[in-house]
């Protein structure tokens, strides 16, 4: 497995490759993202990772200087399912200041773009940056983040990028807690507690598959519930798996979103319901 850090070195190594599966990380690495870089074998002869904690998607009040960097642990956990770790620093990523972004569609302001301004923009700036300088044939995101993955869907089929986007499954802890890396933010006690956001949205879904179709009500209940345990909550909204609009009374694809806060941690879930 080769490590590296520079955009001409990146060229050169991958110039000649015909078939890349390529996982796009922010590092610190969990088993979540380690089942994508294993789903990216089956996809590509030549397996790339990338670690850059890209300040564009993050606001002036999170957590970017606080993201764990450990790029020499994540490398010991990509040895021998990567072949190569693109870990760029911020002035090789944006060697003058980037100017351009991609502008988003209506979608990315709702939901956690609703909370998070400028998020979407600056992960899907890096992303088409990172897709350029990689070139892959296919790329791989998690489905933990649903809303990012429907953005970069989009994107990649509006800019005819010539790339096959794989969604992977999310990995839980034995408890149901989707794995994140700003899980480790949680006290003792918050992580207790934390699982219910995944109980709450499996409430909701189970109220779904049981016939429920006031979608408001179960949306303003599930947040109730929530709230009452001491959860700061953004949103819990049922949506179309496609394109993630407010389901039209017949759909039959349907996934439950929310996002909400234990302390000072930002949790998101989600959950597919098939009718
Ligand atoms: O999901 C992430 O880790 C990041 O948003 C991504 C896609 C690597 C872009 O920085």
């Amino acid at each position: 497995m080769q490590v590296i850090h520079s955009v001409a070195e990146l060229r050169a190594r991958l110039g000649a490759e015909k078939s890349i599966a390529f996982v796009p990380t922010m590092g610190n690495l969990h088993a979540g993202h380690v089942a994508l870089v294993e789903q990216a074998r089956g996809h590509g002869a030549c397996v790339v990772v990338s670690i850059f904690v890209n300040p564009l998607q993050f606001g002036p009040n999170e957590d970017f200087d606080q993201y764990p960097r450990t790029l020499e642990a994540d490398c010991q956990k990509l040895q021998g399912l990567a072949d190569v770790v693109f870990a760029p620093s911020v002035a090789e990523m944006y060697p003058e200041q980037q100017t351009l972004f991609i502008e988003l569609p209506p979608i990315a302001d709702e939901l956690c773009g609703a909370h998070r301004p400028g998020h979407f923009r600056g992960m899907a700036t890096v992303v088409l940056k990172l897709l350029n300088l990689v070139q892959p044939q296919t790329a791989l995101f998690g489905k933990k983040d649903y809303q990012q993955l429907a953005i970069i869907r989009q994107m990649v089929a509006q800019f005819n990028l010539p790339v096959v986007i794989v969604g992977g499954e999310t990995v839980r802890a034995e408890d149901g807690l989707a794995l994140s890396s700003r899980n480790q933010y949680l006290t003792e006690t918050e992580r207790t507690e934390a699982p219910q956001l995944h109980l709450t949205l499996q409430t909701v879904a189970g109220a779904i598959l049981n016939g429920g179709v006031d979608f408001a009500v179960l949306e303003k209940d599930a947040e109730a519930a929530l709230a009452k345990r001491g959860w700061r909550v953004e949103y819990v909204s049922i949506r179309s798996q496609q394109g993630l609009h407010k389901p039209q009374a017949d759909e039959k694809r349907l996934v439950v979103l929310a996002a909400a806060r234990l302390g000072a941690t930002r949790l998101i879930d989600n959950l597919e319901v098939c009718l």
